[in-house]
């Protein structure tokens, strides 16, 4: 499995009938991090789950090896290599940061003086010391993400699974999971990470992989992908509700939010193409309160790929209720 962390053919799960994942396949080099890209629902969790040995795919598909281990024959090599941080956190309120570490160090049968060393080196890593004895409880949301990294570390893991390590943090502490995750990488561990942003897929990620109705829309660089969108767009925003109005009815291809008072065309930006839109605009008697032009982003990217209705729509409630719960 030369320099492969993680190498999945074919991967597919079913629930009922209803496909989750329709056979995709996953490569990620060792040291690098990948992040498998999709809204709520697309089977982030699934494909998680079943590279981590806590759930099976389905019978008779797929080949996955994980650190050099074969998924269905040995995984309980797998489990040794890897580390998973889930959606929703693994942190026992109830006790203090520095118990749930020794708890986690006794899991990985560390003596009591190693499990103390360890717990306490992670715990400053992660800016925990001084919160160490109090209830998990009492933590914010970025201090529980931190401490349920910490104790994925324990095990000294070179493979990491992260799901959704940033979903429901504030700006901040999601900059500062990053930084993490950077520094996780710069020390050699590879990072499987998920997301629904666009944003930390770019801001992170070698490989961005999208998963959409089961399968890998797309995959490459966050370069790679937005060049397969042939340009940007330009938006316009309007302060006159019938002054917006007017413009969504005269211009067609355009892509309307009615909150903002804002329309979205497709544009590449380029001198000409700007011209041809500004004389359009005049033509129209249109007038935007501002103009403002957009390179490609992986948001168009992933407009491009899933015909755009699927981002926001698919808000899925029982996450958001087990989010405030925990
Ligand atoms: N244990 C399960 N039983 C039945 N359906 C499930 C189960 N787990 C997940 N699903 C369904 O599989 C789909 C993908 O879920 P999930 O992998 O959690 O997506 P994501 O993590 O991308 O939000 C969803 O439609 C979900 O309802
Ligand atoms: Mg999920």
């Amino acid at each position: 499995m030369t320099d492969l962390a993680i190498a999945a053919n074919g991967l597919r799960k079913a629930y009922g009938d209803k496909t989750v994942l329709d056979g995709i396949d996953i490569q990620v080099p060792a040291g690098t991090i990948f992040a498998l890209l999709g809204p709520n629902g697309a089977g982030k969790t699934t494909a998680v789950k079943i590279l981590s040995t806590l759930v099976s795919a389905d019978a008779g598909t797929g080949a996955v090896h994980i650190g050099g281990h074969d998924l269905a024959a040995d995984p309980q090599g797998v489990r040794a290599s890897i580390g998973v941080t889930g959606q929703f956190s693994a942190v026992d309120g109830l006790i203090t940061g520095e118990e749930n570490m020794l708890l986690m160090a006794d899991l990985h049968h560390l003596s009591k003086g190693e499990g103390r060393r360890v717990a306490a080196e992670l715990l400053e890593r992660f800016d925990l010391t001084e919160a160490a004895k109090r209830p998990a409880s009492t933590y914010s949301g970025g201090m529980k993400r931190r401490l349920d990294i910490a104790m994925t570390l324990v095990g000294d893991p070179r493979i990491i699974f992260l799901d959704e390590p940033t979903t429901g943090l504030d700006p901040r502490s999601r900059r500062t999971m990053w930084q993490i995750i950077r520094e996780l990488v710069a020390g050699g561990v590879t990072v499987f990470l998920t997301t629904q942003y666009l944003e930390e897929a770019d801001e992170l990620a070698d490989r961005i992989a999208v998963l959409h109705n089961g399968t890998i829309a797309a995959e490459g660089s966050a370069e790679e992908l937005k060049r397969l969108v042939p340009g940007g767009h330009v938006r316009l925003r309007f302060t006159d509700p019938d002054a917006y109005r007017g413009a969504a009815r005269d211009l067609r291809e355009v892509t309307r939010d009615d909150e903002s008072l804002t329309l979205q065309l497709p544009n590449g930006g380029s001198q000409s193409e700007l011209r041809a839109l500004l004389d359009r605009l005049d033509a129209a008697g249109i007038e935007a309160d501002e103009l403002t032009v957009h390179t490609p982003d992986l948001d168009d990217v992933f407009f491009a790929l899933t015909g755009g209705a699927d981002v926001t729509d698919q808000t899925d409630l029982t996450d958001q209720t087990k989010e405030t719960v925990r």
